[in-house]
Order: structure tokens, then C-alpha cells, then sequence
């Protein structure tokens, strides 16, 4: 700890920099410097004086006694005849399975063979700040011939990913991301373990006319290819054995015009989804067919037992990427008249475990559009309590706060939205104002329908700067983000111009 000054004049200036149209030339997310901070008439919320600051630089892993796996991720890119250059992870998209056991100390070294910097996010894993990969929040981007270490333990098994938190709206599509998966200490009792990672098959066309032709819904919906296969992926499963699959939506979030997550039902078996965002449920019940909504940046893992048939289809409603495990034929039913899972009225209630209650504090974020600038461009601009980042307001929390988020969406354009909180798991606690009655449910990834309200909890024991953002990777990069900081945490890092770190 050490005491620093903080004078009313450079409050000022972020001030500016943070409320200017085109780019900002430098914005720093300093919970000291921004608190307060708001466009409108802000500046009255910045105090001048002395404050007790610790550096998101110290906020590292402490000696752990855990064993330690390394692993060495070389972003470079991969030219493919007749197609727009890819962005890989050691030459494949998706990159590498970084698969561990619980518990472990994982060291990942970031080697950027790219003509441009990066970073790289642990989604979902609760890392020490400095290790959580966000341009100008943790880190500098890591620029070209440069590499950095990552260090954090897995102290929960389940299903997550990284990816890139560099430009991400550019960096994720042409391919910089992968799976990540921590292992139970307990032997699995599954016979097969397969990872499917669903992301977009070709990088997206960019610019005006192509965002303009999504925003009418003139272009439905883009091609998805799962673990690099577009079409079918097929995957070896015999009758009788007990099969966990990972699904990972790794995709940009606009699949569909409205931003709606993918559909996906397993047909020839019932299912049982045993976790959701790495986190396990509690009786979880079997189902099927049923449609699992996926949304951006989510995770579900289910469980099937493969039948005497053999052969058991994952399709995603509408569009036309397969997943086929063992072969045979799979009768396929009237798609569209499948319900659709509900992860409020799934599994049963853990005796032991009430509902959070008692809340320290409680904020509303309340998501919406409006057409507009951001940055200098023309568009559909995300936005939180109206306002877009960095102007959107902050969540500070203090240590050992239960907190509780109350998420709205009202935008009149009807989109879904996907909102990620870094550094925390939450629990959910009602939809529409309705309390869960299965499972506890915890999750970073919260899927927010239009028009719904969403409840949820977290208690704040990971002090740093965390994003809170939208996982539809347009919304992120035009506004929809937010910061959850705690109190005289401060970065060295800036975001903008000057020093080339955006985040979105
Ligand atoms: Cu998966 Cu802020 O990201
Ligand atoms: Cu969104």
C-alpha cells in the first residue's frame, strides 16, 4: 500500500477525455480517479486529496504450494487460400485445450507473433486482477515480438475459456480463442469427455454497409462451425456409454440479427445438463428434447447415455452445423415445437444452500440502444443507465460486500444481451422478479431476453478493476460496458489512443 495524491485538475482531464465522441486519447480506469465520474455535470463526485492506493500491478498470485502446469500460447497468423487471413492460437482455431486439474497452479506465456498486440482473458476463472488479460485495465497489450505470463490457480472444475481482451470485436471472429477445461480431483465417471466449441466459421464481413444490413435483419444469421468443422462434426460414441459434452459459445453473439443465443438439442437420447458456466447443478433432472439457449460467452455441460441405436445429432434450430456422436440416422422432429430449458425451474433447491439474502449493496444496470456516436462512428449505440463506455457509470463494492445486480432490458430494439462479469461468479436469484426454485444457479455470463429483469448476487472477494460487459462483442465495442472496482485500486494502464489499449 502506499499513499498517493490525487489532484482535482487530472480528474478533470479524464474527465474530458472520457466524454469525447471520437476515440479518447487516454482514459484511465483508476477507482480513485473515476468514481464519480459522469458526463453530465459530473466531476462533483471527484474529491481531491489523499487516498490509501494499491496498484491492480501487486494484485498478483501470492506463492502457491500447487503444482504447476505451463503451457505457451504463440498468437500468430495463419493464411488460408481464398479467405481472409486467421488469427491463431500455436496455428489452429480454436487454439489448444488448456485442460488442467483442480486446484493446479497454471503459468501460460503469451508469445504475440501477430502484426498487432493482444492479450488473452481466462473466462469464467476468478484470477488474481493483474492475470485477468484486459487491455488497459490489467495490462499493457502485449505488442508484436513481446510475450507475457499469465499465473492463477483453478480451484473450481468445470468448463470455461479464454480468449483474447484485446480490439476483442476483431480479435475473437478471426480466431483467438480456446477451450479451457479444469478436471475434478475424483476420477470422471464418464466414459467420454468431448469439448465442443461453437464459433463463427469465417470472419465476419466489417464496415458500414454490412452493420447496416445486420441492424435490419437483412442478413439473418452467419455461418457457425464447431471445433473448426462448418457442416458435420462427427464424433466416435458407442451404445451404452456415458458421454459429457462442453459446449462453448465462442461465437461474436450475432448469429441472429437480435443477438439471440444459439438453440441446441440433442436428439436420439435424454439429456441431463449437469453444469452451466463450469458450475455444477444440484438434481439435475433428464430432459430431451429440449432446446438449450447458449448464449455468447456461455458455457452448459450436459450428459447423455448413448442409446442401443448408436448415433445421438446435436443440431442448433436454423442454422446448419451438426454435431453427430457414434452414426446412424436420428429421426428429426418439428424443431420449432420444442420447449425450451429453463435454468429457473431446473434441478432441485440444495437444502443447505438459502438463497443469498441481506444485500450490502444493490444496483440496477440497466441495459438499452440509441442510435448515435460512439468513438466518432455512426451506429446502433450499446448502452448501460443510458450513458456508453467509459462514460457508463461505475459499481464500486467494498471488500466482503454482498452485492446484488438487478438487470433490465428495455431497449426498444429488442436485442439480447449477454452480460459477463469478470473476477466473480454470481448467483442468480429471480427472473422477472420470480425466484428460482431448482438448482442454485451461478454463472458469469448472465442471458438476458428482451424485456426481462434479471436478479443476481456476488460476493465481492477478488479486489481489482473488473469489466461488466456484454459478451455480444458489438454491443461491447459500442458502449455496453461497465466497470465493478473496488475502493484506491489503481492501474498504471490506460485506455485510448496514446497508448493503443482497447479492450472491446
Ligand atoms: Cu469473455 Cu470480458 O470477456
Ligand atoms: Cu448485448
Amino acid at each position: 500500500m502506499r499513499i498517493i495524491t490525487i489532484t482535482a485538475g487530472a480528474a478533470v482531464a479524464v474527465l474530458l477525455a472520457g466524454c469525447s465522441s471520437r476515440r479518447p486519447d487516454s482514459v484511465n480506469m483508476s477507482s480513485v480517479i473515476t468514481y464519480g465520474l459522469q458526463c453530465a455535470g459530473g466531476g462533483a463526485g471527484v474529491a481531491a486529496g489523499s487516498v490509501t492506493a494499491e496498484s491492480v500491478e501487486n494484485l498478483r498470485l501470492q506463492s502457491s504450494t500447487a503444482s504447476v502446469k505451463e503451457f505457451s500460447l504463440v498468437a500468430e497468423v495463419e493464411k488460408r487460400p481464398g479467405l481472409p487471413d486467421a488469427w491463431t492460437f500455436n496455428g489452429i482455431v480454436p487454439g489448444p485445450e488448456i485442460r488442467v486439474q483442480q486446484g493446479d497452479h497454471v503459468h501460460v506465456t503469451l508469445i504475440n507473433h501477430l502484426p498487432a498486440a493482444t492479450t488473452i482473458h481466462w473466462h469464467g476463472i476468478d484470477v488474481p486482477n493483474a492475470a485477468d488479460g484486459v487491455a488497459g485495465v490489467t495490462q499493457d497489450a502485449v505488442k508484436p515480438g513481446h510475450s507475457y505470463t499469465y499465473d492463477f490457480l483453478v480451484p473450481e472444475p468445470g468448463t470455461y475459456w479464454y480468449h483474447s481482451h484485446q480490439d476483442t470485436s476483431n480479435q475473437i471472429p478471426r480466431g483467438l480463442f480456446g477451450p479451457l477445461v479444469v478436471e475434478p480431483k475424483n476420477a470422471p465417471y464418464y466414459d467420454r469427455d468431448y469439448t465442443l466449441v461453437y464459433h463463427d466459421a469465417v470472419p465476419p464481413a466489417r464496415g458500414f454497409f454490412p452493420t447496416i444490413a445486420r441492424i435490419l435483419g437483412a442478413v439473418d444469421r452467419r455461418s457457425v462451425a464447431v471445433n473448426g468443422t462448418p457442416g458435420d462434426l462427427r464424433l466416435s460414441a458407442n451404445a451404452g456409454e456415458l458421454v459429457r459434452l462442453r459446449l462453448i459459445n465462442a461465437t461474436a453473439g450475432e448469429t441472429r440479427a437480435d443477438a439471440a443465443p444459439l438453440h441446441i438439442v440433442a436428439l436420439g437420447a435424454p439429456y441431463r445438463v449437469v453444469a452451466l458456466d463450469g458450475h455444477d447443478l444440484n438434481g439435475p433432472q433428464l430432459i430431451g428434447p429440449e432446446v438449450l439457449p447458449l448464449g455468447a460467452g456461455q458455457r452448459y455441460d450436459i450428459e447423455l447415455r448413448m442409446p442401443a441405436a448408436g448415433v445421438v445429432r446435436l443440431v442448433d434450430v436454423g442454422l446448419e452445423e451438426t454435431v453427430t456422436l457414434g452414426s446412424g440416422i436420428v429421426r428429426i422432429p418439428d424443431l420449432s415445437k420444442l420447449s425450451v430449458f429453463d435454468l429457473t425451474r431446473y434441478g432441485v433447491p440444495r437444502a443447505q444452500a438459502p438463497a443469498p439474502a441481506g444485500f450490502d449493496a444493490d444496483y440496477t444496470v440497466d441495459l438499452g440502444s440509441r442510435p448515435g456516436f460512439h468513438f466518432g462512428k455512426f451506429g446502433l449505440v450499446h448502452t448501460i443507465d443510458g450513458k456508453d463506455f467509459p462514460g457508463t457509470p461505475m459499481i464500486l463494492v467494498r471488500p466482503g460486500q454482498l452485492v446484488k445486480l438487478h438487470f433490465t432490458n428495455r431497449g426498444r430494439t429488442e436485442e439480447f444481451h449477454t452480460m459477463h462479469l469478470h473476477g466473480h461468479v454470481f448467483t442468480v436469484l429471480a427472473r422477472n422478479g420470480v425466484p428460482l426454485s431448482g438448482s442454485p444457479v451461478r454463472l458469469d455470463t448472465l442471458l438476458v431476453a428482451p424485456k426481462e429483469t434479471w436478479d443476481v448476487a456476488f460476493r465481492a472477494d477478488n479486489p481489482g478493476l473488473w469489466m461488466l460487459h456484454c459478451h455480444v462483442l458489438l454491443h461491447a465495442a459500442t458502449g455496453m460496458d461497465m466497470m465493478v472496482s473496488y475502493p484506491g485500486i489503481v492501474t498504471p494502464y490506460s485506455v485510448g489512443r496514446v497508448s493503443g489499449n482497447v479492450p472491446e
